[in-house]
């Protein structure tokens, strides 16, 4: 019977999907994320069918309905009706009470098997009810085709309401744009997870991503740069129509829209087009490295403020926010002390130092907002110098500033690095793209605690929420923003809507599960753990009589895999439970599957039998051979048949002469490229790993780690090699030039050497 129907469906319709979903493991149990106040199961479910109706009588809250109506029509073919009058069963009524004991955000879910009624003060709180609602449903319900399936919901009873008023996501679209369709899709999935606020960070030292009719050279010069390799970035920018679009779709999904324009830093790119807003002059060109530019707003130059006046005069009635952020971090002072105007403004204005200049130069701004009766939300460097009366804080660097400015009775928004900023690695350095840096795993982003512990506890009602971050300088395409945001997005709405006492990390990964497959619904481009090893990985493994492979994830999912050359499917691969043994060379490929069946990408691990390779040399040179090659170089073999601008002996890698200048000031002048060539002294006969983020090493002549062409701020390559005893000839070479946004020559951080016997 079902073989037909199923049959009949495929005739009828190639997008119709059948199958039964509330099986799927996923599907288990209560899966509402953030989870609820309280939530009391009952007996029984109540199914909802084609014939379902929503009963609502007042137009806001009719508004959310069809909202839902639409989003239900998607997944299941069914085109639920409203009427006023309720039926005596089969229905889902909706229902603002003004009176009731919960938040402006908060609702009341009753499901029996007759009906459900949702209860709320306002429309958002209606919007928030029928979310969970979905959440009850089948993950299926997010589907964006129609799934044959029983959309059963369990008998409940919800009581809920945030914990903080505001749950945030930042977004920085100038180091790589994102279009308004990919927003949207954010938007969308955003408030499926309750998440209330998009802070949206539109100008940059690498770009400006804000149409201005009154300063036209900002949407030709601001908007496009020339990366190191050459080409042409942009130009990328929001039109104000754009701009008018997002907030009124965010503001369908209760979410307001913060608009960040950044000041007295972070602005190279519009004075790439009107330089003479800085206190030098420029030229400039859009910036194409990240880091801290020197080149800042001028301080001293009225005409400054008439043009960032202008501007947030020109950006305010885009947005409906009462808030406007105006950046205010990392805003390096050099320029301001060594500049006439910007001296003269400390004199007349009787301030301290530099410190007190930027203080003053917010407050200047801070009185454009307030006119606007708009308030200010600046990051955790504004407190240095003197805070601005009115502003908000987002405490970024740790907690610290978000503490002090609450005990100032401030009110902050928590965004700390170590457990916010999701433009981390959220798994091993060696098997997740290059980031940035860091590591902040699911795990860690739920841990966090908005509410600092060092906070005085009359002034936790400062603390007005958290917010995760997602900067864009290692996210090159939009798949792998999504990468980066997701789950840990998810992560952060329990932390700001949930209270303390019911975060449950296992409950958390469990019904995490449920959350991804809503997210393919959405077609969202998420985290899932690829297999690691305990101590480092490695994807390159010498040995000389066996290999122990041991892997593992940073949460629990299945690793699949195979020693065959083919890539792990559910059908041709073993499920890894214990370390592997390997005596022979082989190629190992590994994996890790979802419940729902879906894969990450696929690692592929060398295991190398080998001998000891003996000694090449038996007198050395002590130390390194150094070769200067000055300019720009992007291939190892554009060095051959060059002479070398300059050559040294060097006692240690440490000693290299020429490194990577700071990068407010670096010009194409400091490019230097070095090779390096000496002999390593192995200890014992032994298999050694090497560890580089130069661009090529070689031992006893031949290559062993091969990074040329790729973003390599962190050491990302690793091999070992079976080495005897005594000397051995090692080469590294590290070209100087820019790739991907970061200057690539010797700078001791970017470029580790890890000798590493095992
Ligand atoms: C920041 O991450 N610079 C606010
Ligand atoms: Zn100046």
């Amino acid at each position: 019977m079902r073989t037909f129907r199923t049959l009949f469906i495929l005739l009828l319709s190639v997008s119709i999907i059948s199958c039964k979903t509330d099986d799927k493991s996923y599907n288990q149990g209560i899966n509402i994320t953030p989870k609820p106040m309280e939530l009391m199961q009952k007996d029984g479910k109540f199914t909802l069918k084609n014939t379902t109706v929503f009963v609502v009588k007042d137009e806001p809250a009719g508004k959310v309905v069809d909202f839902f109506i639409s989003k239900i029509r998607r997944s299941t073919g069914y085109s639920l009706l409203k009427q006023q009058d309720k039926p005596s069963g089969n229905y889902i009524a909706v229902n603002i009470v003004s009176a009731m004991e919960l938040n402006d955000e908060g609702y009341t879910i009753d499901v029996t098997g007759n009906g459900i009624t949702v209860e709320a003060k306002t429309p958002q709180g209606v919007f928030y009810g029928l979310q969970t609602l979905m959440q009850l449903l089948p993950a299926e319900i997010e589907s964006p085709e129609i799934v044959k399936t029983a959309w059963t919901i369990p008998n409940v009873s919800i009581k809920d309401e945030p914990r903080f008023k505001y749950r945030g996501q930042h977004l920085d679209v100038c180091r790589h744009f994102l279009d308004v369709d990919y927003i949207k899709k954010q938007l969308d999935v955003l408030a499926m997870f309750k998440i209330n606020k998009f802070h949206w960070h539109l100008t940059e030292d690498q770009g400006w991503r804000i149409e201005s009719k009154k300063y036209p050279k900002l949407n030709s010069a601001s908007v496009k740069r020339t990366e190191g390799e050459g080409n042409v970035y942009g130009p990328y920018y929001y039109t104000h129509e754009q701009i008018k679009e997002v907030v009124a779709y965010a503001k369908e999904r209760f979410i307001e829209v913060i608009p960040e324009v950044e000041l007295p830093g972070h602005g190279v790119a519009a004075l790439a087009a009107y330089p003479e807003y800085s206190c030098t002059g420029g030229p400039f060109e859009v910036r194409n490295i990240w880091g801290v530019s020197n080149d800042v707003y001028c301080a001293g130059n009225d005409a400054t403020f008439t043009f960032l006046t202008d501007i947030i005069e020109e950006v305010i009635p885009l947005f409906e926010s009462d808030y406007f952020h105006i950046g205010g971090d990392e805003c390096p002072k050099g320029r301001w002390e060594k500049c006439p105007k910007c001296q003269a403004r400390i004199k007349q204005e009787k301030l301290k130092d530099e410190h007190e200049l930027q203080s003053w130069f917010i407050g200047r701004i801070e009185q454009v907002l307030l006119k606007h009766n708009k308030k200010m939300i600046g990051w955790d460097e504004i407190l240095e110098g003197g805070l601005a009366p009115s502003a908000t804080v987002m405490s970024w660097r740790g907690e610290q500033g978000g503490i002090n400015a609450a005990n100032m009775g401030h009110d902050v928004i928590m965004t700390p690095g170590g457990w916010l900023y999701l433009d981390h690695y959220q798994g091993d350095q060696m098997v997740e793209p290059t980031s940035i840096g860091g590591y902040t795993t699911l795990e860690k982003t739920y841990s966090y605690e908005p509410v600092p512990e060092g906070l005085d506890k009359d002034k936790a009602k400062h603390i007005l929420g958290a917010q995760a971050n997602v900067w864009g300088e290692y996210l090159y395409v939009p798949e792998q923003t999504e990468y980066m945001t997701y789950p840990r997005i998810i992560a952060l709405a329990e932390v700001t809507w949930s209270r303390k006492e019911q975060k449950d990390y296992k409950d958390f990964e469990r019904r995490i599960e449920n959350q991804l497959v809503r997210l393919d619904g959405h077609g969202i481009n998420y985290h899932i753990p690829i297999p690691e090893q305990p101590k480092s990985s490695s994807d390159f493994i010498a040995f000389v009589d066996s290999a122990i492979v041991e892997l593992k994830t940073t949460r629990p999912v299945k690793i699949l895999y195979t020693t065959n050359m083919e890539e792990p499917t559910a059908d041709n691969s073993k499920e890894y439970t214990a370390p592997l043994k390997f005596s022979e060379n082989a190629v190992l490929k590994v994996r890790s599957a979802l419940p729902s069946g879906k894969m990450s990408v696929v690692r592929t691990i060398t295991l190398d039998k080998q001998t000891y390779a003996p000694a090449t040399a038996s007198e050395v040179t002590p130390g390194m051979k150094a070769e200067y090659y000055k300019g720009k170089y992007f291939k190892v073999s554009e060095l051959e048949g060059k002479t070398p601008d300059e050559t040294e002996q060097i006692e240690s890698l440490r000693k290299v002469k020429y490194r990577i200048p700071d990068y407010g000031e670096i010009g194409e002048e400091d490019f230097v490229s070095v090779v390096l060539t000496g002999n390593i002294n192995v200890p014992d006969d032994g298999v050694y790993r090497f560890s580089t983020a130069a661009d090529g090493l070689w031992i006893d002549g031949k290559l062993l780690i091969d990074n040329e062409g790729t973003v390599r701020k962190n050491v990302k390559s690793d091999k070992s090699i079976a080495l005897a005893k005594g000397y051995h000839a090692i080469k590294i070479v590290r070209l100087g030039n820019i790739i991907g946004g970061w200057p690539t020559q010797w700078d001791g951080v970017g470029l580790k050497m890890e000798i590493q016997k095992f």
